[in-house]
């Protein structure tokens, strides 16, 4: 396995480079590593009927996290290494619990919910994002989670837990079958310790309505609340058309992203520079996919913005950010490859 990282400092003994100084070390152990965070796999179980819950223990060149933060953890998946972000809870031992819904199709869920053994080492990004509890509790704090989109939240009710749930806290988790929820004997249980926190299953398979027709009088009077959403992309924008405007913060994060109407409209040329070499692109598509259809591999990690991975300097062309559909026309700025597609001919330097 192996990993990029960037802006690495030179290694301590100049002639001995980081990767030989790993390659032997992790021969002695698996996690010794002159600075590269790890984790290793220690236990795996079924979180439900489609996510298991992966129990990791980072080397010691992981800094840690705060409660609601995401990790990039990456495999070796056919001879290319494979990153995606999760939203861990940091367990009192010092491992990382991380929940995986598996996704039909998806590459890495597929292989870490089916596949991945204890005993099994992954590479390991720092911990980044920002959504955290407020420093000072609002009035109201209402979480909104879609399938996966669960997991920050978890470990967000977990801290509040250990506070004492010191203000009034409403949990709207949505599933599609009953099957798939994770940590309702959990949050039932936090619900016992602490009146002031409540949660709201909406199964939709058993007919609850989605969170565009969601009954939201049994939340009580939004207003003066601070909304988490946090799921799949269509979920996190159905919640924000439907409340940013009447509540009075609105925070989300979504897992997966929506495609730009203009896919479907023909190809644009990108020049990479340090490589050389020209591609021909779909218009629309986020450069990343793109890229990596193509044989290339940028250093990438949670795909939606959010970790700065996958930065790298544009010198020409138009691009277009895949989420906000804002235009980008600046010759010489850096972007974020996962959510900006070419609108036009661009130049890379990559
Ligand atoms: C900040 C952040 C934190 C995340 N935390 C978690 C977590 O704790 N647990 C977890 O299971 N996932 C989490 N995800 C999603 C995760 O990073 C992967 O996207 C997911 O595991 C699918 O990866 P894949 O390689 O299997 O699918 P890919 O091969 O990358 O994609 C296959 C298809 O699935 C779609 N897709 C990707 N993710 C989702 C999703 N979450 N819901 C619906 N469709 C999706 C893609 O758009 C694509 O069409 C998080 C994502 C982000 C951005
Ligand atoms: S991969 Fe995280 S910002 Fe692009």
């Amino acid at each position: 396995m192996s990993a990029v990282y960037r802006n690495a400092a030179p290694p301590p003994i100049p002639w001995l480079s980081e990767g030989f100084f790993d390659f032997w070390s992790t021969r002695v152990h698996p996690l010794w590593t002159l600075r590269r965070p790890l984790a290793r796999l220690l236990a795996r179980h079924q979180a439900s009927a489609d996510a298991v819950t992966l129990e990791l223990q980072p080397n010691r060149h992981f800094r840690g996290m705060q409660a609601g933060q995401h990790i990039n953890l990456g495999v070796e998946l056919d001879g290319r290494l494979t990153t995606r972000s999760y939203s861990p809870a940091a367990l009192e031992n010092g491992r990382l619990a991380v929940t995986v819904k598996r996704i039909a199709g998806g590459k890495l869920s597929q292989y870490l919910c089916e596949h991945a053994a204890v005993g099994e080492v992954f590479a390991l990004g720092q911990a980044f994002g920002e959504m955290l509890l407020p420093a000072v509790l609002p009035p109201k704090l209402v979480m909104l989670a879609a399938g996966s989109g669960i997991t920050p939240l978890r470990a967000l009710l977990r801290q509040l837990d250990v506070q004492g749930m010191p203000g009034p806290v409403d949990l709207v988790y949505w599933a599609r079958q009953r099957e798939q929820l994770c940590f309702v004997d959990e949050f039932k249980a936090i619900a016992g310790r602490h009146p002031a926190f409540r949660l709201h299953l909406a199964v939709t398979g058993e007919g609850a309505a989605r969170v565009g027709s969601y009954a939201l009088g049994s939340l009580g009077d939004l207003a003066p609340a601070h909304v988490l959403a946090c799921g799949p992309g269509g979920f996190v924008d159905a919640a924000r058309s439907r409340l940013q405007a009447r509540v009075a913060h609105f925070d989300s994060e979504a897992f997966s992203a929506p495609q730009l109407a203009e896919v479907g409209q023909g190809s644009v040329q990108i020049q990479l520079l340090r490589t050389g070499r020209t591609l021909s692109v779909p218009r629309g598509v986020a450069l990343l996919p793109a890229l990596e259809a193509a044989g290339i591999q940028p250093a990438s990690g949670c795909r939606m913005g959010i970790c700065n991975t996958c930065v790298c300097g544009k010198t020409s062309g138009i691009t277009r950010h895949t989420l906000t559909g804002e235009y980008i026309s600046e010759p010489s700025v850096p972007l974020k490859l996962c959510v900006s597609s070419a609108s036009t001919d661009l130049t890379l330097e990559l």
